[in-house]
C-alpha cells in the first residue's frame, strides 16, 4: 500500500490492506455517538463497530507500539474495557479542557473537555517525555506534564482551523507522535478528517497512511498538507 496518503475510504476496509504489526502508532478519532453532539446509530451497534477495530488495531500495531482513542465517556469508557479485552494495556485518560468552551446551559455543566484514552501494546511500549519551554524561555528536558492538557477549541476561526467541525489540534498530535514513536515509524490515522495527524507525521518526519470516508475532507487535508515543511526547530508542546 502506498505511505504518505489518505485514502477516500472505509477504514475497515482500509485497514485490512496494511501488513501485521506494521505500525507504530495509531490516533483514532471516531465520531462520538453522544447525546446532544453526533448520535447517528444506536450504542450497541456502535461499540460492536468498536470492537472490530480494536481487533484490526491489535493485529496491526507493533509490539511496542500505542493507540490513543478520542472520545468522551459514557461511550470512551466503554471503549476503554474493550481495549483491555481485546488484550491492550490501558494507561492513560488525558483530559483535554476546552478553555474557551463554556456555553450557557442551564440544567447541567458546560461539556467542555474531551478525552484522550491511551494503549499500550505491551508494557515495552515507547514513551519519552518531551522537553517543554520554562518561564524563562529554556526549555526543560523529561518534565512530566500530566494529563490535563489545556488548549482552545479548534474553530474555523482559530488560526490552524478548517471547516472540520471536529479538528484536533496540532500541538496535542505533535506531541503524542513525538512521544509514542521515533523518525520514520509508520503512523495510522482511520478516521483523518481534515489530516491534522498526516500534518503532524510530515512536519516530524514519521510515514503515515490515513483514511476518510468523506471525499471533501480528503480534499481539505490535501490542501492543507501541501503548505506543510519539515519542522526545524524546537517544537512548543
Ligand atoms: C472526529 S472526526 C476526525 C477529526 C480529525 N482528528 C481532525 O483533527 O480533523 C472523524 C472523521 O471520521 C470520518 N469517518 C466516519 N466514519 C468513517 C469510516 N468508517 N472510515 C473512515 N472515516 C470515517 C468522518 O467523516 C470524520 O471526518
Amino acid at each position: 500500500m502506498e505511505l504518505n496518503k489518505i485514502y477516500n475510504e472505509d477504514c475497515m476496509q482500509g485497514m485490512r490492506k496494511l501488513d501485521n504489526n506494521s505500525i507504530q502508532f495509531i490516533f483514532s478519532d471516531p465520531p462520538y455517538n453522544l447525546i446532544g453532539l453526533d448520535v447517528f446509530m444506536d450504542s450497541r451497534t456502535y461499540i460492536g463497530m468498536a470492537r472490530q477495530r480494536a481487533k484490526e488495531y491489535l493485529r496491526l500495531v507493533d509490539y511496542n507500539g500505542t493507540v490513543v482513542i478520542c472520545g468522551r465517556p459514557p461511550i470512551l469508557a466503554e471503549i476503554v474495557l474493550l481495549m483491555q479485552e481485546e488484550g491492550f494495556i490501558f494507561t492513560d485518560w488525558i483530559t483535554w479542557w476546552k478553555v474557551d468552551s463554556i456555553t450557557a446551559k442551564k440544567d447541567g455543566y458546560s461539556k467542555n473537555y474531551e478525552v484522550f484514552a491511551v494503549f499500550r501494546r505491551s508494557p515495552f511500549s515507547k514513551f519519552k517525555h518531551l522537553p517543554v519551554p520554562s518561564k524563562s524561555g529554556n526549555y526543560n528536558a523529561n518534565v512530566n506534564i500530566g494529563s490535563i492538557w489545556k488548549h482552545c477549541k479548534i474553530s474555523s476561526q482559530h488560526k490552524e482551523g478548517t471547516k472540520h467541525p471536529t479538528q484536533k489540534p496540532i500541538k496535542f498530535l505533535r506531541r503524542f507522535i513525538e512521544t509514542f514513536s521515533d523518525e520514520s515509524d509508520l503512523i495510522l490515522d482511520p478516521f483523518m478528517g481534515s489530516g491534522t495527524t498526516a500534518v503532524a507525521c510530515k512536519e516530524l518526519r514519521r510515514k503515515y497512511v490515513g483514511f476518510e470516508i468523506n471525499p471533501e475532507y480528503v480534499n481539505m487535508a490535501n490542501k492543507r498538507l501541501e503548505t506543510i515543511t519539515e519542522i526545524q526547530e524546537k517544537l512548543k508542546y
